[in-house]
């Protein structure tokens, strides 16, 4: 009865779905949000505008943008017993294990979320107290985290001004914002907001095919981004990198290392499922790292290694045969760091980056009635066989 079952570990030949949001070609290197190419709308959008596309399918005019950014501020702020659930976290819990935990807990302050079917108004609440509260539940984790006051969001300030403010504020000093970081983590947000059926946004798909709550589907995607395969690819890369300095930098040994079979070492932040001649986000993300460092006046000595391991793996056969590149883990670190956030939070800029891209595919799943996912398997396990009392075993 399962003979017509294809296998496919990894989905690498299964198309899940049909999907208007994101194009991807993984041979000429090519990323598009509802048709826009990435590398336009790095330079010229910003993110909330980005997020708008991704989400409702067009540009915004002036006006639509403006009542987007008004919205999203109106709904910044977090109840008050939020802060009761994150005390209740210790300073070393990971800020992504905080955040999925408390953008889960948003069913609980939110019941109205868990309806079902929900009406475009519901479902469109969701999306403006999502895009509004997951930053500033991303900054009070990580001030959780270095057992800092939390610092509560300032409508004047747009959507990345914001969110630096309530990282790198103090109640006892204000925060100059500085151009050049906001610019830089405009840039790195936009070129992280969508990526089609990659591993989290397919876990959002699925959880959401139950009619799960927006809350709950996206607590899911953190969870599985926070994989060191995926989007725990841009801290590991950090450690990768400053582990090669440490012992020396010698870039070589540890290509050789990534080659060896028995050794479980992975070069992170090389290689994509898609993408099998370059990830066109590290293109755009390796130039922006030379422009940020020199702009902010910041010397960074794992930035050489990174470019001496990257020209090492493009000449060596085992990466070559393989098609393994930069993928866009493997420069956004060096310019997180640049801008002063933690190596902890690294996955958590990732999640906030794509959060536009799990609501609008989850908005999509929901608008296409699309049925539960529930897939199939070959079974290869034992035939039938009688109980045995536990004397006779
Ligand atoms: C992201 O899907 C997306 O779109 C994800 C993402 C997004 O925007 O959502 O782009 C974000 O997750 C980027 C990827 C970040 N992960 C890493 O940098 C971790 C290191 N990379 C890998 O683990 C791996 O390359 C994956 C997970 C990215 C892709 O895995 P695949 O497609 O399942 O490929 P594979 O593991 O089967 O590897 C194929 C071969 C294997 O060797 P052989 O068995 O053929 O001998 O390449 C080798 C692997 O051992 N290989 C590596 C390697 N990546 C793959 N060898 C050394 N170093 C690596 N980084």
């Amino acid at each position: 009865e399962t003979s017509h079952i294809t296998l496919d570990p990894g989905y690498k030949n299964t198309g899940a779905t049909t999907s208007a949001i994101t194009f991807l070609d993984g041979e000429k290197g090519i990323l598009r949000y509802r048709g826009y190419p990435i590398e336009q709308l790095a330079e010229k959008s910003s993110f909330i505008e980005v997020s708008y596309l991704l989400i409702y399918g067009s540009l915004p005019t002036a006006e639509q943008l403006d009542n987007f950014s008004d919205r999203i501020r109106r709904h910044t702020l977090v109840n008050e017993d939020m802060r009761k659930i994150l005390d209740g976290f210790p300073a070393t819990a990971h800020p992504m294990g905080i955040l999925s935990a408390l953008i889960s807990s948003l069913t609980a302050f939110y019941p109205e979320s868990l309806k079902s079917p929900q009406s475009e108004e519901e479902m469109d609440l969701s999306v403006i107290r999502l895009m509004a509260k997951l930053p500033t539940i991303a900054a009070w984790s990580y001030k959780n985290s270095i057992g800092h006051p939390v610092v509560y969001p300032k409508n004047k300030l747009d959507y990345g001004s914001n969110f630096l403010n309530m990282m790198f504020a103090y109640p006892t000093e204000n925060y100059e914002v500085d151009p050049v970081v906001v610019d830089a983590l405009n840039k790195l947000l936009i070129l992280h907001a969508d990526h089609e059926q990659n591993c989290s946004t397919s876990t959002v798909r699925l959880v959401g095919s139950a009619h799960a709550s927006l809350y709950s589907s996206v607590s899911a995607g953190i969870s599985a981004l926070w994989g060191p395969l995926h989007g725990g690819a841009n801290q590991a890369v950090i450690e990768m990198l400053e582990a090669i300095k440490a012992d020396g930098g010698d870039s070589k040994k540890f290509i050789e290392k990534a080659k060896d079979k028995n050794d479980p070492f992975r070069l992170m932040g090389f290689g994509h499922r898609v993408y099998k001649n370059f990830d066109p986000r590290a293109k755009i993300i390796k130039k922006s790292a030379d422009d940020v460092l020199s702009a902010l006046g910041v010397k960074d000595p794992i930035l050489d290694i990174a470019k001496e391991l990257e020209e090492a793996a493009l000449n060596d056969s085992y990466f070559v045969e393989r098609k393994l590149y930069p993928n866009v883990d493997f420069y956004s670190g060096i310019i997180y760091r640049a801008l002063g956030i933690p190596t902890n939070m690294f996955t958590v800029m990732f999640a906030l980056g794509r959060l536009p891209g799990w609501i609008a595919q989850w908005k999509e799943m929901r608008e296409n009635k699309e049925p539960i996912g529930r897939p199939r398997q070959v079974y290869v396990g034992e035939t039938e066989r009688d109980y045995v009392a536990v004397e006779k075993r």
